[in-house]
């Protein structure tokens, strides 16, 4: 068998290594502006009331945009944070995020204890599971701040009171779903302070069926108003909805996208201007002269159509570019767009640069974000892709290191 030695490798040059610039020493780096989130957070206040909380949905590493550094750069711009998973709140927590928490997804009820003692504020899909909760947190003399959701249509977690294709049994469904958040209101571990739902809006924005979604909802908490049953915080309003109905605004609104300048397709003639966060760049390492009818990369998947100069870039799907074997996209480099050619690989990419002067290795790439008079935005890259903007920015900032300016 092998011996386990453990090498004492040079100190100087470990030191050089550990101190050298994210920018030299990784291939492709993400570089979040924090000062376009405040901008951003700045613009969303200037559409909801003054009374409206905001809740900074920063799940998924803040859409990849790094959690914990934009939790403390706008812990004092928002009133609290939301994410997908006690984790990403427990993590926060432990970088001193002292803001109220929402986690939104599942918590098994046995962690009751460790959502209390760190302060943080559970979801509640049902009577089953906030009852569990309740009777863990009897146990340990304490009471759980918790959430209810409800399905008004979205059909994936929450209580459910709406079946769209069932119009004859709304009702019962409508009354179930009010004695179960009765029931819910009254569990003695409990101290509820929310409750809300989730629209189906994704980037096209079905109107009528968010629209439907708004007045069950609030039907419903007005249902539950009749029968004294109030909440503090009622909320339902991600980023599209916030920005197409006012209405939805309610105590609170959880916009992800919108703090990080992502404006939906269907939002694109809202009454905001965004700045994108992100950028995401490499730099040229390759260039070569080819003639004419030249294969370029795996299953010779482009043939140049002239004399033309190949520059390899060394971003591939492995850095969370989606693998396309016939890229519609494109790069910039000095401040002009090169396509994407042939296969996206693991590690590199191709673009044709024959017409972009003087271009020498060692010139930025950007991804995605602005060179010059150029910008590739999220929605243009997931345009080409045949993805969305935030599957973009989650994928591509996991193997990249991150820069914040
Ligand atoms: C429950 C919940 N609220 C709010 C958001 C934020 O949505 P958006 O990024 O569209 O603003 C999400 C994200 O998917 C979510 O799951």
């Amino acid at each position: 068998m092998k011996e386990n030695k453990k090498v004492q490798w040079p100190e100087s040059i470990r030191k050089k290594w550990a101190e050298a610039r994210i920018e030299d020493k990784y291939p492709v780096w993400s570089q979040i502006d924090i000062s376009a989130i405040k901008f951003n957070i700045s613009q969303l206040k200037t559409l909801i009331p003054s009374r409206t909380k905001v809740m900074a949905v920063v799940k998924a590493d803040a859409y990849g945009h790094g959690s914990v550094k934009v939790a403390e750069e706008i812990e004092d711009c928002v009133e609290c944070f939301g994410v997908g998973r006690a984790y990403e709140a427990i993590d926060l927590r432990e970088h001193g995020i002292s803001s109220p928490i929402l986690v939104f997804g599942y918590t098994s009820p046995s962690f009751t204890d460790v959502l209390t003692g760190y302060e943080l504020t559970q979801t509640v899909h049902d009577y089953k599971m906030a009852k569990e909760f309740s009777e863990a947190a009897v146990k340990q003399n304490k009471k759980l701040k918790v959430h209810i959701k409800l399905d008004t249509g979205m059909g994936r977690l929450g209580i459910f009171l709406h079946n769209i294709t069932e119009p004859g049994r709304f009702k019962e469904y409508f009354l179930k779903a009010v004695s179960e958040v009765e029931r819910i209101a009254s569990l003695p571990g409990l101290n509820v302070e929310g409750i809300y739902t989730h629209f189906a809006i994704a980037d096209s924005l079905d109107f009528d069926y968010a629209g439907k979604q708004l007045v069950i909802f609030s039907d419903f908490l007005h249902e539950l108003e009749k029968k004294s049953v109030v909440f503090s915080i009622k909320h339902c309003a991600g980023t599209s909805a916030l920005l197409s109905f006012p209405d939805s605004c309610m105590d609170m609104v959880r916009p992800g996208k919108l703090i990080y300048g992502i404006l939906p397709e269907c939002c694109q003639k809202a009454k905001i201007s965004l700045k994108q966060a992100l950028s995401v760049k490499s730099s040229v390492i390759y260039l070569k002269n080819v003639p004419k009818g030249t294969r370029i990369s795996y299953s010779s998947s482009y043939f140049t159509g002239k004399d033309t100069v190949i520059a390899t870039i060394p971003v591939g799907f492995a850095d969370g570019l989606v693998w396309e074997s016939i890229p519609t996209g494109c790069v910039l480099i000095k401040g002009q767009r090169a396509p994407i050619i042939g296969r996206v690989c693991m590690d590199l990419i191709m673009v044709e640069a024959g017409h972009i002067e003087g271009i020498r290795v060692g010139d930025e790439v950007v991804i995605v974000g602005g060179q010059g008079n150029e910008f590739v935005s999220l929605n243009e890259m997931a345009a080409h892709s045949k993805t969305i903007p935030t599957n973009i920015s989650t994928f591509l900032t996991v193997r990249t290191r991150k820069i914040y300016v």
